[in-house]
């Protein structure tokens, strides 16, 4: 059997400015810019081996080793765009083997639980559309691949790239200007790590497609985000990450962060995605930085409890006073930090301890399973690794 086959990783982002809004369902345009940092692939992220051969009988693929359908519309609208670009190729150089006539093999994999409730289908999407844009060594930038990306899943367009990007909304009825672009790579500011706190969730979250539907439909206060709110900040978010400026920066994520949720609850019924625990880490980080008198950390939460939380890495030191004392009995600290930097966190809050005037609920890290420690990243990656069996077609 003939088989042709490319690989590649993708990252996770985690948005600071919210992209909650669509003004074309089918197409995936939002009714918002946003604005996301990318996160290391070494913490967090998707690998697809794309394969293509003149025998295979029909596209397949496989997730973390189970087949699955590829029948959605979002996924079937991904392939057809790839194979259109392909297809141009072929009609320029006959030479080239006709893959857009091909059936695809494609199988995933997360180094993270999927179930964790982390953005995996940003990191899936990406991985998919950069695998096959491999596979058919189409020429088109990143930006153009993630017009492909974002009709799998919006957020998905992001993971494109690496540091911290933008997705412009477009104002085209056919989105052909709806992508995303980088607004500052990962070595501009290098500094930006991220602590995510995974929050267990006793019951199933409203899924983000339909959320935000619920919320243009039925919020009044959406449409004083969207029109008067998230463009203000889009610019001052943008400007903030170009001038390093993690104070100002760190602000606009937490109020976006406030603001999204805010037009949750407004929606009719309700969406509440923030629990208990959410609430609490929100307070913890407020009285952190007043603690302080400076801006040391910033949260944001998507469609679910779990906190993830900004920082840079001049105030690990500060923040994790606080963090490890609460959270030490959590999973995820001692693949990161020897026992002996554990232990000087600990000295630190000892130090500090007597001057902490708000309540520190020691309680907390029961509503708190896992902690996921990392940083700003690169964009998808190319691997030599492959997922599938060059003899066979099927996972190896
Ligand atoms: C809250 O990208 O998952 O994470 O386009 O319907 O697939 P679809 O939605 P999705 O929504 C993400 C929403 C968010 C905010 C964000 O990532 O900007």
């Amino acid at each position: 059997m003939s088989i042709y086959s490319a690989s590649t990783t993708a990252p996770v982002n985690i948005a600071t400015l919210k992209y909650w809004g669509k003004r074309d369902k089918v197409l995936n345009l939002p009714t918002n810019s946003s604005i996301s940092v990318t996160l290391s692939q070494e913490d967090l992220r998707t690998l697809t081996t794309a394969t293509t051969s003149p025998d295979f009988a029909k596209d397949q693929l496989w997730l973390n080793g189970k087949e699955e359908s590829l029948a959605s519309e979002r996924t079937q609208h991904c392939l057809q765009d790839l194979r259109q670009l392909r297809r141009e190729l072929e009609e320029k150089d006959s030479s080239l083997p006709t893959f857009s006539q091909w059936k695809l093999h494609i199988a995933s994999e997360n180094n993270f639980p999927t179930a964790a409730g982390l953005a995996s289908s940003a990191a899936g999407f990406a991985a998919l559309i950069k695998a096959i844009a491999k596979l058919y060594e189409l020429p088109q930038s990143e930006s153009e691949l993630s017009k492909i990306a974002r009709k799998g899943s919006g957020s998905a367009c992001r993971s494109l790239f690496g540091g911290y990007v933008a997705w412009e909304m477009g104002k085209l009825e056919d989105g052909s200007d709806s992508k995303a672009v980088e607004i500052g790579s990962l070595n501009h500011w290098p500094e930006m790590k991220a602590a995510i706190l995974v929050v267990s969730a006793d019951k199933k979250d409203t899924p983000s497609t339909s959320g935000m539907q619920l919320t243009v439909k039925t919020s009044d206060l959406f449409q004083e985000r969207i029109n008067n709110v998230v463009p203000k900040r889009f610019e001052q978010m943008k400007k903030s990450i170009l001038e390093k400026d993690f104070p100002t920066f760190a602000e606009l994520t937490m109020k976006d962060s406030n603001s999204f949720h805010a037009t949750c609850l407004d929606s009719y019924p309700p969406i509440f995605y923030l629990n208990d625990t959410s609430k609490k880490v929100i307070k913890l980080c407020h009285a952190i930085n007043e603690f302080y008198n400076e801006t040391v950390v910033a949260y944001t939460f998507d469609a679910g409890p779990n906190a993830v939380l900004y920082y840079l890495e001049q105030s690990e030191d500060k923040l994790f006073a606080f963090l490890y004392h609460l959270f030490q009995n959590v999973s995820g600290w001692e693949s990161k930090f020897t026992k002996e930097q554990l232990s000087q966190f600990n000295a630190k809050f000892d130090e500090i301890k007597d001057d902490v005037s708000f309540y520190l609920d020691s309680e907390l890290h029961q509503g708190v399973t896992r902690v996921i420690l990392t940083r700003v990243g690169p964009g998808p990656q190319d691997t030599d690794l492959s997922l599938i069996d060059s003899a066979t077609g099927l996972p190896s």
